[in-house]
């Protein structure tokens, strides 16, 4: 039997919501309420809070990171945020290739890979997110679909720097629709995912990544989702936004909180 290490791991997604004065006090709200038996707990900023938040809770006990980066280095690409800004400004680790961007900014497989080695090489941790479209899983490419992703995203990432890459698994049919995919549809994927790191990599390796779920977990989905062997975390969009259901599912472990 092989122990793995998999802490298991919240991220909240804040996408294009809130002001300083808004997470300034979503946070007063959040921090009290942190213990050790918790998950890791992470925070997915607009750019705009990163430096302000991050400087401000830097022993909180959350992990600060961003949503997106550019896959340059630097040079003359006006508004875009390069990966070592990121780090400057004090993000840990950045979401890479989440749906929304793929869907309204045509990020491709092969521009998602380029920006996994821009934050691996500024050392911010990427987030890598993979799912099939509806369409997709109703004509029984779901396997197809996502493991051609993972294979293009992760074409020249090597053996030691996957271990730095955390991978979430979000169909694109569950974000923001309040139709969750099943526990079990969950674990299937990530099965699928975790096959594929051990063939790619080593049975080992694969072992020692972290894989999320993301699509409408809400307070009332979440322990049953990790309850799965092989979900290691949740990455949350809508529930992330206000403090008291963030506060449920970061406590799904301990029902008489999370009720
Ligand atoms: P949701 O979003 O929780 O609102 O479905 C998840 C995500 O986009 O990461």
């Amino acid at each position: 039997m092989i122990t793995t290490a998999r802490r298991p791991l919240i991220v909240g997604n804040w996408k294009m919501h809130k002001t300083r004065q808004e997470a300034l006090d979503f946070l007063e709200g959040l921090i009290p309420l942190i213990h050790p038996s918790m998950p890791e707990i992470y925070l997915a900023l607009p750019y705009t809070l990163l430096y302000p938040i991050s400087s401000s809770y830097a022993n909180s006990g959350i992990t600060f990171g961003a949503q997106n980066l550019n896959e340059h280095g630097e040079g003359p690409f006006t508004g875009e945020i390069s990966a070592s800004m990121l780090k400057d400004a004090g993000a840990s680790f950045v979401l890479i290739g989440h749906s929304e961007r793929r869907r309204h900014y045509q990020e491709s497989n092969e521009l998602i890979s380029k920006k996994i080695h821009r934050a691996l090489m500024a050392g911010v941790t990427p987030i890598l997110c993979v799912g099939e479209s509806d369409e997709e899983r109703k004509t029984q490419l779901s396997y197809d679909i996502v493991t051609s992703q993972l294979d293009q995203a992760l074409s020249k990432v090597s053996a030691e720097e996957i271990k730095q890459v955390i991978i979430a698994y979000e169909p694109v049919w569950a974000i923001g629709t309040h139709q969750p995919a099943s526990p079990s549809i969950a674990e299937e994927m990530h099965q699928l995912c975790r096959h594929y790191l051990a063939l790619r990599y080593s049975h080992a390796i694969a072992q020692g990544i972290r894989i999320l779920y993301g699509g409408s977990v809400r307070a009332e989905n979440a322990s049953k989702m990790m309850e799965e062997e092989n979900v290691d975390g949740l990455l949350i969009g809508n529930a992330s936004l206000v403090l008291s259901s963030f506060e449920k599912i970061i406590n799904y472990s301990t029902p008489h909180l999370a009720s």
